[in-house]
């Protein structure tokens, strides 16, 4: 029997197109040999529209997301529009919307990838970070009092409900638990945050108790970051909140061998989940067929496995591992090779 899903196809701005036309290509060699038919809605959102019209998530948009059944995204980020604009109307909009409350971002080290870790393999460099996705410093709480005034304050709360929190964290035991990973590390900051990480703590250990077989560890968050550096075999799956989320996988990404590779998924797991290459929309790049679409790819094959095309997700990340491991450079402009020629190799793998 064949699977059918609907994927919307959100390439956006800069090198959003690029990478995300190499996906949708791969996807579409590919699918048949899994017995599965994919057809590709493209989203008009991004920073060219805005310009035009104005718009940034439309009720049509909604609309469309609705029926699909997950999101491929390319880039969101345009050097005409004042950042923020976009970011805050589009991403972080589109995740709220649609209630991903979790932001997935793998830190694998594939073998034969470069990190800037010096004695580390992709024996050390190989976890995962799950990142509440939805509230904390990205809630939107806050405002200005005295505006544009020598009085002015500024605040920006960060929102912490039980809720969030605490599927936020049951998220990453059953991850641990259905990945056959061992160990779930808390990263907070529990000696100054004394409100808002004294709850994840509670949370977390009361979670934990479900799950007696999984280790716990609890990091600060900035230890956490130097021992990413210096010891990166510790972590195994790291929960965390979204802020401190948001900056250790740009760390991550770094020593899992950069931008080039690095992808995620904002995770509704009971709705429409999104999924898309971590780095930004690489304007310098844009156009010049430079770009690496691994990241890209990496995203499509944590989409099928989401979706539930497991061994489909599998091989396609099988595929960006060895094609990974092939080109000189993960970096746009030094893989030795174009944006479309990676995608060739990937598709090569299948053949
Ligand atoms: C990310 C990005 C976004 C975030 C920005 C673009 C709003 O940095 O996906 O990590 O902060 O979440
Ligand atoms: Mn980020």
């Amino acid at each position: 029997m064949t699977n059918k899903y609907t994927i919307s196809v959100l390439a956006g701005d800069g090198t959003g197109p690029e990478v995300v036309e190499q996906a949708v290509r791969i996807l579409s060699a590919t699918q048949k040999e899994y017995d599965i038919e994919l057809s590709f809605q493209e989203s008009s959102i991004g920073g060219d529209r805005y310009l035009a019209t104005g718009d940034l998530v439309t009720e049509e948009d909604i609309k469309e997301f609705n029926e699909s059944d997950a999101i491929l995204l390319g880039a969101i980020g345009h050097p005409d529009v004042k950042p923020g604009i976009l970011e805050q109307g589009i991403l972080l909009n589109l995740r709220k919307k649609f209630d991903q409350y979790i932001n997935l971002r793998p830190v694998v080290l594939y073998p034969g990838v470069e990190t800037p870790i010096a004695n580390k393999t992709s024996e050390d460099i190989n976890f995962v970070v799950v990142r509440e996705n939805t509230e904390g410093l990205y809630a939107g709480a806050g405002g200005f009092v005295h505006y544009g005034t020598d009085q002015e304050v500024a605040t920006q709360e960060s929102i912490n409900t039980r809720y969030a929190i605490e599927r936020c964290i049951r998220y990453a035991f059953e991850y641990t638990k259905n990945s056959g990973r061992k160990k779930v590390t808390l990263c907070a900051k529990t000696n100054v945050l004394t409100y808002a990480h004294d709850l994840w703590e509670r949370v977390f250990y009361e979670v934990a108790e479900e799950y007696p077989k999984i280790e716990t560890d609890y990091a600060h968050v900035d230890a956490l970051c130097m021992w990413m550096v210096k010891n990166p075999e510790w972590f195994d799956v790291i929960v965390t909140d979204n802020m401190f989320g948001d900056i250790i996988t740009d760390l991550g990404a770094m020593i899992q061998g950069g931008m080039g590779i690095a992808a995620g998924g904002n995770i509704n797991p009971n709705g429409v989940s999104m999924f898309e290459p971590i780095g930004g929309s690489a304007p310098k790049y844009t156009g010049k067929n430079m770009i690496n679409p691994l990241a890209c790819i990496a995203a499509a094959a944590m989409m099928m496995g989401t979706i539930g095309e497991k061994d489909y997700g599998e091989s396609l990340e099988n595929a960006v591992k060895k094609v990974a491991s092939e080109i000189p450079s993960l970096s746009a402009g030094k893989m030795g090779i174009g944006t479309s020629e990676v995608g060739d190799k990937v598709i090569e793998v299948f053949e």
